[in-house]
């Protein structure tokens, strides 16, 4: 249908970070019903998605996707039928590609053409009653003659076209983008993908996985993994609106090998770039810290904002980052990120970020604290914390629209 999807970042959870092909019906089922034990489910976080591996190497006789019946024992529909029972939402992964990432059966058409599948996988999804599809983008067949990005354009609208002839309101999660970037910056052909991504999906993952979780990884490549997709999501705002979000992976906030400010950052700056808050972690082994923080209504809040506009860099330097967000009825949300290993005081005067001159109404999101603020947001930062604010700037002459900071 028409129904416009997905106005404010989409919120749920995905197997794919925690647990990633070793995945079953027992566990998608445990998950859920901690979303819902725990409170997350009430705040939001309700589209549970199941990630790659879910299915059989091969299609049937009929060229439908047969689920893992060892896997998933009572099948597909029953999961959703599951799920929705308690007030949740079903996702599911499939791939653009003529094979998954994992190289199960994809959605698209097989290696030197043919046809694809798109259309029988939608209406497939659609009588399982899905809501939410994560379309990948491994392996994706560019025949002779086509650039790789117009495959992937065309690929895509027909997975959008696929899904609403199906006749069911699917968010589709499209990750063309991501098989464009090339290092920090992304290149020339990741910009234009992200300028028609949001012709067919309401989200998009850019860029890197979100580092998976791994007790014997280092725990700084955690931490680094959420710093390098910040790094590239914070300057992309300008594709993002109502129903077209970036998506930088994963929130790993609260997952043993990321230190409490570290989670508190992950979910401050996702928030401040109005990214999907899709957990990957085991929700019941959350640390305190973690599911505080992931549950912090003004953070969340701060995410889901109605005007929909991401952040942006205010300013930076190798020991802090200044974001500012535009909020809807005019508040300003500013955050302040200590990039570096020991604790800081910070000072950021109002003229810094578009506010010269002003005496606001502050409320610092972590604690709740309110102040009558007329020369800086000051504080203390533990390494890699980050502080957040919600403003209001109404009656101020001077404020400058955060638009107008950043070029
Ligand atoms: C890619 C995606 C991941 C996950 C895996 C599954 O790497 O970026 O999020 O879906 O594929 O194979």
């Amino acid at each position: 249908s028409d129904t416009p999807l997905a106005l404010t970042p989409p919120m749920g959870w995905n197997n794919w970070a925690h647990y990633m092909c070793d995945i079953d019906e027992a566990k998608v089922v445990a998950n859920a019903d901690a979303l819902v034990s725990s409170g997350l489910a009430a705040k939001g976080y309700d589209t549970v998605t199941v990630d790659d591996c879910w299915m059989t190497r091969s299609r049937d006789a009929d060229g439908a996707l047969v689920v893992d019946r060892e896997k998933f024992p009572h099948g597909m529909e029953w999961l959703g039928d599951r799920l929705h029972a308690k007030g949740l939402k079903f996702g599911i992964y499939q791939d653009a590609g003529h094979l998954t990432c994992e190289k199960y059966p994809g959605s698209g058409a097989p290696l030197g053409g043919g046809p694809d599948h798109y259309a029988q996988d939608a209406r497939q999804f659609a009588s399982w009653r899905v809501d939410f599809v994560k379309m990948d983008g491994c392996n994706l067949y560019v025949p002779e003659g086509v650039t790789k990005e117009r495959a992937y354009r065309d690929a895509y609208r027909a997975v959008a076209d696929a899904l609403r002839a199906s006749g069911r309101d699917m968010v589709l999660s499209a990750s063309a983008p991501a098989y464009f970037q090339q290092g920090e910056w992304g290149g020339p052909d990741w910009h234009r993908v992200l300028g028609w991504v949001g012709e067919t999906g309401q989200l998009w993952r850019e860029g890197r996985d979100i580092q998976v979780y791994k007790p014997a990884a280092p725990a700084t490549s955690r931490w680094g993994s959420v710093m390098g997709n910040y790094g590239y999501n914070r300057w992309l705002g300008r594709y993002a609106g109502p129903g077209n979000w970036n998506d930088p992976d994963f929130l790993i906030a609260g997952a043993p090998g990321l230190t409490a400010a570290e989670s508190r950052s992950q979910v401050a700056l996702w928030a401040m770039m109005a990214a999907p808050f899709i957990l990957s972690s085991q929700v019941s082994e959350l640390t305190p810290e973690g599911l505080a923080a992931l549950g912090n209504t003004e953070l969340i809040a701060l995410d889901q904002d109605r005007l929909g506009r991401q952040g942006a860099v205010a300013s930076s330097n190798a020991t802090f980052e200044i974001l500012t967000r535009q909020l809807a009825g005019g508040d300003r949300a500013v955050a302040v990120l200590n990039r570096s290993g020991s604790a800081r005081d910070i000072h950021v005067p109002l003229a810094e970020v578009g506010l010269p001159g002003c005496t606001v109404d502050a409320k610092e999101l972590w604690t709740g604290e309110r102040r009558r603020v007329s020369d800086a947001l000051t504080g203390r930062l533990a390494a890699h914390d980050t502080a957040v604010w919600r403003l209001d700037p109404r009656g101020c002459a001077g404020a400058v629209p955060t638009g107008q900071i950043v070029g």
